[in-house]
């Protein structure tokens, strides 16, 4: 069967990450909440987020609202309105259709999404399959902070559980192993089910490996057709961590590039639709696209019904080379 955003996975120790994530940086509050609902709705079951990006209030929202629930008790919205306390299992279904009454959502045409899923069914989004992550900030990297400010995060995200935790960035606020240690004692008690860093070389990695008793199961850094994470693949391929490519679309410089357009022209398929494609097509790894339009959203998950060549991937991978060598000779740096 044919893969689709809601069931292409990178498989990491033991973990099944989905491939195709949706990045929620630079964006709060009710844009967010409606971005996160609509990618829920298109078929994405992997959302990314941040202590560091103070949407995880949000993000909650959008996962109740899509049928995952309220696993735990909060008594603010966003917004700052009292909220319904614990909509259980049993409620999730009432408590969806009530939110997408209210944002007038079912008066949609309904063509279906990417996976063919019905309006309904999509409005019920089973809290399994949604592959949820967020990341301790580097300053809250000291033990009491990373379980002080990740059992907050699970309060704003309304969740008892959240699939990965990360360390956003390598921190001087505590020793790798004292970070590590309290991320897996999380994992003990059933607050976390995966860990993993962010923005880490591949020395870094390999430390965090050799200190967490748990696998690494992703590092999330940035990685696009303009900058090339060579050695950092190899490594994560070899020892089976994902790599998560971040800011994939080189934050909305790719979708103008005409180059990256051209090798998507003989599928019908825009410069970012390209780049996606060959990020997700590499094995091990996954990529987390940002976009806040309905449009963007589903242009982005649609990348799953045709497969560059290995002579369109080398092509990609030179258009990337070709902008950084010109950057290079700009730069003065050869
Ligand atoms: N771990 C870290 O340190 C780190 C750092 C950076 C990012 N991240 C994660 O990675 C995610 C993605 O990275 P990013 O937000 O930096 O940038 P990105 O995903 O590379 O690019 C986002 C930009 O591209 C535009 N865009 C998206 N789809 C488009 C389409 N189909 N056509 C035209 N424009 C499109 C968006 O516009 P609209 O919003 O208008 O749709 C937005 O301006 C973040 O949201 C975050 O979750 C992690």
């Amino acid at each position: 069967m044919r893969e689709t955003v809601s069931t292409a996975t990178v498989t990491a120790g033991n973990a099944e990450i989905p491939a195709l994530g949706f990045g929620t940086a630079r964006m709060t509050g009710d844009e967010c909440r409606r971005a996160v609902e609509t990618a829920l709705e298109v078929g994405y079951r992997h959302v990314d987020t941040a202590q560091m990006y103070d949407n995880e209030r949000a993000v909650g929202e959008a996962l109740a609202a899509s049928g995952v629930g309220r696993e735990v008790e909060r008594s603010e919205t966003s917004d700052g309105a009292s909220d319904e306390v614990a909509s259980r299992e049993d409620e999730r279904g009432e408590s969806a259709e009530k939110r997408a009454g209210a944002t007038g959502s079912e008066q949609r045409e309904d063509p279906g999404n990417a996976s063919g899923e019905t309006a309904s069914e999509r409005r019920h989004v089973s809290r399994e399959d949604v592959f949820v992550v967020t990341k301790v900030h580097p300053d809250n990297a000291a033990r009491d902070d990373v379980l002080e400010s990740t059992r907050e995060s699970l309060e704003r995200l309304g969740l008892e559980t959240v699939d990965l935790l990360l360390l956003h960035a390598p921190s001087d606020r505590a020793p790798l192993e004292e970070t590590l240690t309290a991320m897996n004692d999380l994992q003990d008690e059933g607050a976390v089910d995966h860990v993993g860093v962010s923005n880490f070389s591949v020395e870094q990695l390999e430390s965090a490996r050799e200190l967490s008793e748990t696998p690494i199961v992703a590092n999330q850094v940035k990685y696009h057709p303009y900058h090339h994470q060579d050695d950092l693949l190899e490594y994560c391929v070899d020892r089976d961590v994902c790599l998560t490519a971040y800011s994939p679309l080189a934050e909305g410089t790719v979708p103008g590039d005409d180059r990256l357009a051209e090798i998507g022209e003989p599928y019908d398929k825009s410069a970012s639709q390209v780049a996606l494609r060959w990020l997700v097509q590499q094995p091990g790894v996954a990529a987390i696209p940002k976009a806040s339009s309905r449009e963007h959203i589903e242009a982005n998950a649609d990348i799953f019904d045709f497969e560059l060549s290995a002579n369109e991937m080398a092509a990609v991978t030179e258009v990337g080379d070709g902008v950084w060598n010109r950057l290079a000779a700009k730069l003065g740096l050869h």
